[in-house]
């Protein structure tokens, strides 16, 4: 769909929505987002360790678009002062960025602790609070050390170890400043997306195997971290920590499809969401199950999924002191038919749940193949998670568009303006306590394997520049009116 009938379509849409108001609550804050290996660059200086995404582009540069990679990226290394000058441009009340774990412990365990790399994110977090900025920290964006997947990664249990020794570390380091915290990063793409398509880094092909190990790995690490800081760090410190979640929408192709829907939604959100939110934890009811059958099904002699002992569901449960949820897009689903075959790459599939994953032909496509622009799936997300897990604090950690364009990026301005406009029809007429938005992302980055090619940041860069000079578009220029005003009504 071309974005002058996306105009249409989203006009409609804002008739459609009854928010009068376009103020935003008291209290609501702003900020954008980016993560480690997706800016910094400086991969090897000083005493950095290898990550698993160094390795990975690396060892086959053809993995990625264009051959291209995170070895000099933004330049946000030796750039940070422009990074901190561009939040405060933009009058964000929070900068979201992710810690390279190998930059702080260049063997990915506390034996060492970098000077440079603690001086490198002291600096930027001083910079941002001199300037009246919060800084959100991610402990993991998807970039593990080599040291630690050489021991096997995500699929060692003793990750949730060496993951909350790391988190241990930091939150040392700089949890005197520091109040706002995610674990990971989108265990969905750490596990999932990763192991059943070897596409992302660590580019281990282990579908149904390597993916669920990984799926309570994962959870047993956050739980650990977030205990640490609960138990050590909170009582003088008073900051909150949780996990990002990606979360995409999804609705029947038809009206017989709303359970199967449903379904999805358990099987994707719900798997790292039911474990923690949930009043019960443990994996979402049902899921369990069809895993089982379904790894019996591929012929192992028991399911592959690993279930939780009753200890570990009490460990896991309750871990949070908010809800992060990166939403960017949303699916239809519809039973496969006989004979059909399941997608993982670019689009997937839900082929634990003999479904076929379809796109809505009036949803405008954006430049990065996986997103279709559908406001009203926040605004449903959030209500769906309010709903099942109750009436938590939620926050969009990211939100944003792909584009090929330049600095006139109206298409972004769109995009964003409507989102955050069902953002505001959630809290106001839903009554979803929303506290953060997120705009993904601050600079134009390292899209992983899209390399440079799809551009999503509010500020250009350009990658021909040894400086990465950046530019401010169009939404930097909107969003800061809106972050101003507090309003959409700019
Ligand atoms: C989610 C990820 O957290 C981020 O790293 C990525 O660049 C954006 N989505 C856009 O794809």
């Amino acid at each position: 769909m071309s974005w002058s009938r996306a105009l249409v379509f989203s006009a409609l849409i804002a008739v459609s929505c009854s928010a009068e108001d376009l103020s935003f609550p008291p209290g609501f804050k702003f900020g954008a987002a980016t993560a480690a290996y997706q800016i910094e660059g400086a991969w090897n200086v000083s005493d950095k360790g290898e990550n698993i995404w160094d390795r990975f582009v690396h060892e086959d540069p053809t993995r990625i678009r264009n051959q291209e990679n995170g070895d000099v990226a933004c330049d946000s290394y030796n750039q940070v002062e422009r990074d901190i000058e561009i939040a405060a441009e933009l009058g964000l009340d929070y900068y979201r960025f992710s810690l390279s774990w190998s930059r702080i412990l260049p063997t990915g365990f506390p034996n060492k602790i970098s000077e440079d790399g603690t001086s490198y994110y002291n600096k930027l977090i001083d910079g941002l609070l001199a300037k009246g900025i919060q800084p959100f920290i991610t402990l993991y964006h998807w970039d593990l050390p080599q040291s630690l997947q050489d021991l096997g990664g995500w699929t060692n249990p003793l990750i949730a170890d060496w993951f909350s020794d790391y988190a241990r570390v930091v939150f040392t380091l700089f949890g005197d400043r520091v109040k706002m915290w995610l674990t990971l990063n989108e265990p969905i793409v750490i596990c999932d997306l990763s192991y059943n398509s070897a596409r992302l880094a660590p580019g281990v092909y282990s579908p149904h195997v390597g993916s669920y190990i990984c799926n309570k790995n994962v959870l047993l690490a956050h739980a650990k971290a977030w205990r640490i800081y609960d138990e050590e760090f909170k009582p003088k410190y008073h900051g909150k920590v949780s996990l990002a979640n990606q979360l995409i929408w999804f609705e029947g192709k038809t009206e017989a499809d709303a359970e199967l829907a449903e379904l999805t939604i358990q099987n994707m959100a719900g798997r790292y969401s039911h474990p923690i939110y949930s009043k019960e934890g443990g994996w979402p009811p049902g899921i369990e199950k069809i895993l089982e059958e379904n790894s019996l099904k591929r012929g192992f002699p028991r399911s592959m999924f690993p279930s939780f002992t009753q200890e570990e569901k009490e460990f896991i449960r309750g871990t949070y002191d908010f809800y992060a949820m990166n939403h960017y897009t949303s699916r239809y689903i519809r039973p496969a038919k006989e004979g059909e075959t399941f997608r993982i790459w670019p689009l997937g599939d839900a082929e634990d749940l003999n479904a076929k994953i379809e796109v809505h032909p009036d949803w405008p496509t954006t430049a990065s193949m996986w997103f279709f622009v559908n406001p009203e799936g926040i605004r449903k997300q959030l209500v769906w998670l309010k709903e099942n897990y109750g009436d938590l604090e939620f926050m969009i950690t990211e939100n944003g568009l792909a584009t090929f364009d330049g600095l006139d990026d109206t298409n972004r301005v769109e995009y964003y303006r409507e989102y955050l406009k069902q953002v505001l029809v959630a809290i106001k007429e839903y009554g979803v306590n929303v506290t953060h938005y997120t705009a993904w992302t601050l600079i134009d980055n390292f899209e992983w394997v899209d390399g440079y090619h799809s551009k999503f940041g509010l500020y250009e860069i350009d990658f021909s520049d040894p400086k990465r000079t950046r530019t401010p578009r169009l939404s930097a220029h909107w969003y800061k009116k809106v972050i101003k005003a507090h309003s959409l009504d700019v």
